[in-house]
């Protein structure tokens, strides 16, 4: 018995008369966000015309009519050209992100998007003109992360050779826990890792690449943990005799917090060492803080330095920490999510990182400051065969040890996850392209332009105040002041009212459309702007833009 006539006894139907009513449906679909285009949306979409410009008629097409579940060159041919169809909308959303005069985002509340675009899950399928439809409204609404005016969050850009490694390995679809089944991205995984800890200067260590820096960072608090109480693992908290303490600066990564909340020391069990007037860890504080917990009877374990601060950029000074480390025998990672980056620059490098080869762990996120597509992030152990030591569960039904090959490749066991999604090959193939000196450059090329960036605000010292005058990396913190500020002199209240305007100002961003900046408040401080240069199509036009649509936009706040 055919599928259509299984499906056509269960509605009811037959076959013809079913599809047509579900023809109709989709046409009804499509001529709904049709006329929502050209009422919301600035131009419209014609998917017949669309698909009969470029020859790849799929009328009538359904998911029965490719593969996998059709076989045969009819639907080879379908496949093909539905698939044409959706690169060809792929190809458009690049374009249009590498449009300066296009705009970043077209915002819509949650309650208009969803009156815009239809999200709701049909019981009967839709047809393939109807997906492509779906694929092109979904990327309409999407804030083009890519595009050059975009200076909102720390992963930006759209790598084009990270990209097609992104398609590859979707299509390739491999788990990466086995050399079995992923032999090709297991050694690309391994030869990159490798190449990193020679950056790092540990070659002998272990690497693994993780869902994420936050996950990074707490593999580094269990493995530390695992370190000094490797019968934790089986015991659990009762054979450690004392409170664990970690210690990570005021302004690092809440991912910290989260890592000692997640893995059971809690909260009050993480603490906050004060920083300096730039943002860097203070070490005397840190000193103090381990001395006071260990008269008290706790027992400091893991210190976090952080190399890049998510807000300012700062680099807490690892020399320094790392001295207090050895000398209570206390575990150093460093977490360079977000300054990993500036390892490749001999530029950039020596200032910030400093007595690296001191740490004992250490998460460097590509997905950030080197433009890899997300997510590829890092996680690095000075220490050879403690990861597997610490997260190894011996599930013989997938890492049989009596294997034909070397079974040291099957990375699975080293993980707290089973199956990992395939995050080299983007990165792999974009390091092919670039070379080592090619990363180089465009680390040095993004730190330029930050100081360019600086120099045309101090130019204009009436519009833009710069709170912190020597960044460290290519985060900006500033306010922009509008006219009625200008010639106000700084004080608490003025401050109060740069925080209102940069929240107003956000606002008109967003509904303009041309430009993204992130901004938080710090401390004492209000809400401020935190632009960020991690793409690399930004250029000095580019931040011209940027300083002359915040004026625009924000002149008469
Ligand atoms: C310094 C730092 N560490 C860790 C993270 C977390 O990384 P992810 O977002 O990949 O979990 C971030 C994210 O912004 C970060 O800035």
């Amino acid at each position: 018995m055919g599928r259509e006539r299984r499906i056509s006894n269960s509605s009811g139907l037959g076959p013809e008369g079913r599809r047509g009513s579900q023809l109709q449906g989709s046409r009804e679909a499509r001529a709904r966000l049709s006329s929502m285009s050209k009422s919301t949306m600035r131009g419209s979409f014609d998917v017949s015309t669309f698909l009969d410009e470029k020859d790849l008629n799929i009328e009538a097409k359904t998911f029965r009519d490719i593969f996998p579940v059709a076989s045969g060159p009819d639907s080879e041919e379908t496949t093909s050209k539905f698939l044409y169809a959706i690169v060809e909308i792929l190809l458009d959303f690049i374009n249009q992100t590498n449009d300066r005069d296009g705009p970043v985002l077209d915002f819509h509340h949650p309650s208009q998007i969803t009156k815009a675009m239809d999200f709701t899950l049909p019981e009967q399928g839709l047809d393939l003109e109807q997906l492509v439809v779906d694929c092109r409204t979904a990327l309409r609404y999407q804030v083009k992360t890519g595009h050059p005016h975009f200076f909102n969050q720390l992963s930006q850009g759209l790598d084009i050779v990270s990209m097609a490694g992104e398609w590859l390995a979707a299509t390739a679809n491999a788990n990466m826990f086995t050399y079995e089944i992923a032999p090709v991205f297991i050694m690309m995984e391994h030869t990159v890792l490798l190449k990193m800890r020679e950056v790092l200067g540990w070659e002998e260590g272990d690497s693994i690449l993780a869902p994420g820096g936050s996950i990074s960072n707490m593999y580094a608090v269990i493995i530390a943990r695992h370190k000094q109480f490797p019968k934790h693992k089986q015991q659990g908290m009762r054979s450690i005799p004392a409170q664990l303490i970690c210690y990570t600066s005021k302004h690092s990564h809440y991912s910290l917090k989260g890592a000692a909340s997640t893995v059971g020391l809690g909260l009050d069990n993480c603490r906050e060492v004060p920083v300096d007037s730039r943002g860097r860890m203070d070490p005397s504080s840190l000193r103090k803080i381990i001395e006071e917990d260990k008269s008290n009877g706790f027992l400091p374990f893991f210190v976090n330095c952080t190399a890049g601060t998510t807000v300012i950029g700062a680099f807490d000074p690892i020399n320094a920490i790392a001295d207090i480390c050895e000398e209570h025998g206390i575990w150093l990672h460093i977490d360079a999510a977000w300054g990993g980056g500036l390892l490749m620059s001999k530029t950039h490098r020596p200032a910030r990182f400093a007595g690296v080869e001191r740490a004992n762990s250490l998460t460097w996120n590509p997905h950030k400051l080197m433009g890899t597509l997300l997510q590829c992030s890092t996680f690095h152990l000075r220490e050879k065969g403690i990861l597997a030591d610490c997260n190894t569960m011996e599930a013989r039904y997938l890492f049989q040890q009596d294997k034909h090959y070397d079974v040291s490749y099957d990375t699975g066991d080293k993980v707290i996850q089973c199956g990992r999604h395939n995050d080299i090959f983007k990165f792999w193939l974009q390091w092919r392209a670039k070379g080592t000196s090619g990363f180089e450059f465009q680390m040095d090329r993004i730190m330029e332009l930050t100081q360019y960036q600086m120099r045309r605000m101090r130019e204009m010292p009436e519009k833009f105040y710069i709170i912190v005058d020597d960044p460290e990396m290519v985060n900006v913190c500033f306010w922009y002041v509008p006219e009625r500020l200008r010639e106000v002199e700084h004080s608490q209240e003025r401050m109060q009212d740069l925080g209102k305007v940069t929240a107003e100002l956000k606002s008109r961003m967003m509904y303009a459309g041309n430009l993204m900046i992130g901004y938080q408040p710090l401390d004492d401080k209000p809400n401020f702007f935190r632009s960020i240069i991690s793409n690399q199509a930004c250029s000095e036009e580019d931040i011209d833009f940027m300083l002359e649509e915040l004026d625009r936009l924000g002149i008469d706040l």
